[in-house]
């Protein structure tokens, strides 16, 4: 048995737990293993929960237990995250997170730190939701290098713009549905001001085009100045109106920015709607490959933790 512990018992962390105890059987199938979430480092109670026993306040609970091996990191944000998953990678546990934040301010260093003490840092829920994006950027897309890289990289955002083109949503309505639906991040801003898809594209264009792009140089807008007429303007030419991440290398210079845009019928992300994600990669011999998948999502993004928990058991 492989004893797991969870830092942040949110949405997506009390996902993770519930993925694991729902697809017991599965999972210690791929794994070889059976993986037990054994407690949850978070400063609230949950009384009736499954992990209502099992709550810690501090690090040391988790980073000094010689039997945790897994740590699941869900609480988003820099810090404490920081400091958290550092710990935790010296004290010699395998980290999995799904904090875009965290990857795209301090992912050298922690991978750095995983080297050092032989232990995965991995990340693929910090992007794209359940979509596998980062472990075929790493090992799948090597044989050709990556011209370009176009998403659908926010799950609320998508979401809102395709509740007011399709419902005739109002802005605040559909910013209030997708909260409510567990989309959004706890301060919205970083969604609807594009810093969340601004992350994602950094993140994936440091795996793609080698280096690590500080996503601070990457010009970011996102639809707070989007309103119901220009997506309805939009739609009466044929358009869709979509928060994109875009990231391309030309002559060895690398331009990447976040904005809305007007999206036509051939462009495979015009259907891409809804909570949806989708990562359009682009390279000379492969032509296109596009990865698409929920975006965002207390299940759906437990599930691509989940798959890092296994991966890190194989290995
Ligand atoms: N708030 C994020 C989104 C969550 O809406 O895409 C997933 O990263």
């Amino acid at each position: 048995m492989i004893k797991a512990a969870v830092i942040g018992y949110g949405n997506i962390g009390s996902g993770v737990v519930s993925v694991l105890r729902e697809n017991e059987a599965a999972i210690r199938r791929q794994a070889g293993d059976a993986i037990v979430p054994v407690c949850v480092l978070d400063l609230r109670d949950f009384p009736g929960d499954v992990m209502e026993h099992c709550v810690v306040r501090d690090i040391r609970e988790i980073c000094g237990n010689p039997e945790i091996r897994i740590v699941v990191e869900t609480m988003g944000g820099e810090h404490p995250a920081f400091e958290y998953v550092d710990a935790c990678l010296r004290a010699g546990k395998h980290v999995i997170t799904s904090n875009k934040a965290l990857v795209a301010a301090f992912g050298p260093r922690l991978f750095q730190t995983a080297r050092e003490n032989r232990v995965n840092f991995l990340f693929e829920a910090s992007v794209g939701g359940a979509i596998p994006i980062i472990r075929p950027l790493i090992s799948c897309i090597t044989g050709d290098p990556v011209r370009e890289i176009t998403g659908i990289l926010n799950g609320t955002t998508n979401y809102m713009l395709t509740q007011m083109s399709e419902q005739g949503a109002e802005y605040q309505a559909a910013l209030k549905t997708a909260q409510e639906l567990g989309f959004a991040e706890r301060n919205p801003e970083a969604d609807v001001e594009g810093f969340d898809a601004c992350r994602k594209i950094a993140i994936l264009s440091s795996l793609a085009f080698g280096g690590w792009v500080d996503y601070r140089k990457i010009d970011t807008t996102g639809i707070t100045g989007i309103s119901k007429g220009d997506i309805l303007a939009a739609k009466a030419f044929g358009f869709s109106v979509k928060l994109l991440g875009r990231a391309k290398m030309e002559a060895g210079t690398l331009y990447a920015r976040v904005s809305p845009a007007c999206v036509g019928p051939e462009h495979p992300l015009f259907a891409v709607n809804g909570v949806m994600n989708a990562v359009l990669v682009r390279g000379d011999k492969m032509g296109d490959l596009m990865f698409y998948g929920a975006g965002a999502g207390k299940l759906p993004t437990a599930s691509a933790v989940v798959a890092d928990i296994v991966s890190a058991v194989r290995h």
